[in-house]
């Protein structure tokens, strides 16, 4: 049988029939490319299929076709795309984001966020900037200011983890040791009920030393930001979680101009769901801006993530500099996505964490925005992923910018 048939035309067929197919260069065409066409047409999902022609080769594997994951975007594999999800697997192993400012953190966060849905799994995003509710279309979007606070005093789970709720005053007011000391000394005696509580047990707290008085008044000075009236709603109100998490929520931190008011609020609600120990459907919390959160010697965000996994909770964070993250965060971050890194320290913290080979390391500098190196418990190997914008209408795109890919190989004899 003589078939005529341009190389053009067989690279599209097969692109458009096989999902993920990923050819080598042939080295005659298009004889063996018809012999690869035959032995395709019967392939079930899955299988991973090699045609063995006479002389050269031309394997055909599929990947990232995961049943039941969220599509995050798309990978270029020579003139091939082919499309990349993220699994449920993927999720539970927490997702750090990384990328230096502009490169499209806040955007991927929100394309992996409004996949969630679709995968039985809830989402409450920490919305630092104000950034990701722009983004997100299918969340109700949560006021601290209007719809109330949480009291991180009688919210029950926390109340009674009173170890937590001094690492989150530690960690929100950047308590010394001595200051945490008196906190702890008066938890003991008796558990506060609100921030103003706390304040009047500290004023009243026996200075037993010289330099207790001092203490005293460094940590009096910290908790009055937080005891102040004008937050008293944040802090005050009985939110219920099991409400909070029962939808997809994005939470407008950004209302709240104090920044260590926000970040106290940010790492309260953290706190709260995770000192929740039971829940019937999995949730994501989402941290963008994450380093806000982050303190040198008080790790509460990656503490959180390598307990939080049991109990159903996974983080999902975006943040610009991977060396500046705590080693816990980027070792309980199993999912990495990383957007174009500036600084050498980045880049080569990456290059070890994620055992990047050197063209790999090398285009971390070179990708657009959007664009990222992802690898995850199903994405063992590292691949450069367009990643797809969550809502179509956004930045007045219609149809997400295809461009040459950065890992070089586009120049495929086909
Ligand atoms: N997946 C994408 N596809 C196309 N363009 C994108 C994509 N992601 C980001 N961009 C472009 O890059 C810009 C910056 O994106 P984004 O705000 O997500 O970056 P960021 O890393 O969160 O920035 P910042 O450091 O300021 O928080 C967007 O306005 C958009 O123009
Ligand atoms: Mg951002």
């Amino acid at each position: 049988m003589q078939v005529d048939i341009e190389a053009e035309i067989l690279k599209t067929l097969i692109s458009m029939n096989v999902r993920g197919a990923r050819l080598s260069e042939p080295k005659e065409v298009p004889e063996q490319l018809l012999r690869g066409l035959e032995a395709l047409e019967p392939m079930g999902r899955g299988e991973p299929v090699v045609v063995e022609p006479s002389r050269g080769s031309i394997p055909v594997t599929l990947q990232g076709s995961g049943v039941g994951g969220l599509a995050l975007g798309t990978a270029f594999e020579g003139a091939f795309q082919r499309p990349v999800e993220l699994t449920l697997e993927d999720i539970r192993g927490h997702i750090a984001v990384f990328g230096s400012t502009g490169t499209g953190k806040t955007t991927t966060l929100a394309t992996v966020l409004s996949g969630l849905p679709s995968l039985g799994v809830n989402f409450i995003a920490l919305d630092w900037a104000g950034e990701l509710s722009k983004l997100i279309d299918n969340a109700t979007t949560w006021s601290p200011i209007n719809d109330g606070g949480i009291n991180p005093f009688t919210d029950g789970d926390l109340r009674s983890s009173p170890e937590l709720l001094l690492d989150v005053l530690s960690s929100a007011l950047d308590l010394t040791q001595p200051q945490s000391y008196i906190v702890m000394r008066v938890f003991n005696d008796d558990m506060p009920r609100s921030f103003r509580e706390l304040k009047e047990a500290i004023e009243s707290y026996p200075e037993e030393a010289r330099w207790d008085r001092d203490v005293k008044r460094g940590l009096m000075r910290k908790v009055a930001i937080l005891a102040n009236s004008k937050f008293s709603g944040l802090f005050n109100g009985s939110v219920e979680l099991d409400e909070l998490e029962s939808r997809p929520l994005v939470v407008k931190l950004d209302e709240i101009e104090s920044f260590t008011v926000r970040k106290a609020y940010a790492l309260v609600l953290l706190a709260a769901m995770f000192a929740r120990r039971t829940r019937e459907r999995p949730v994501v919390v989402a941290i963008d801006e994450a380093h806000n959160l982050f303190n040198e010697d008080n790790d509460l965000v990656g503490h959180i993530m390598a307990e939080s996994r049991k109990y159903g909770l996974y983080v999902a964070l975006a943040t610009q500099s991977p060396s500046a993250v705590p080693n816990s965060v980027l070792l309980n971050a199993n999912t990495k996505v990383v957007h174009a890194l500036r600084s050498l320290r980045d880049k080569e913290v990456i290059a070890q964490s994620m055992n990047l080979p050197y063209d790999m390391t090398n285009a971390l500098d070179k990708l657009e925005p959007g664009e990222a190196i992802v690898q995850s418990p199903t994405i063992v190997t590292p691949v450069i992923v367009k990643v797809k914008l969550s809502s179509p209408r956004r930045n007045g795109l219609s149809n997400p910018v295809v461009r040459e890919p950065v890992n070089g190989n586009a120049n495929s004899p086909l």
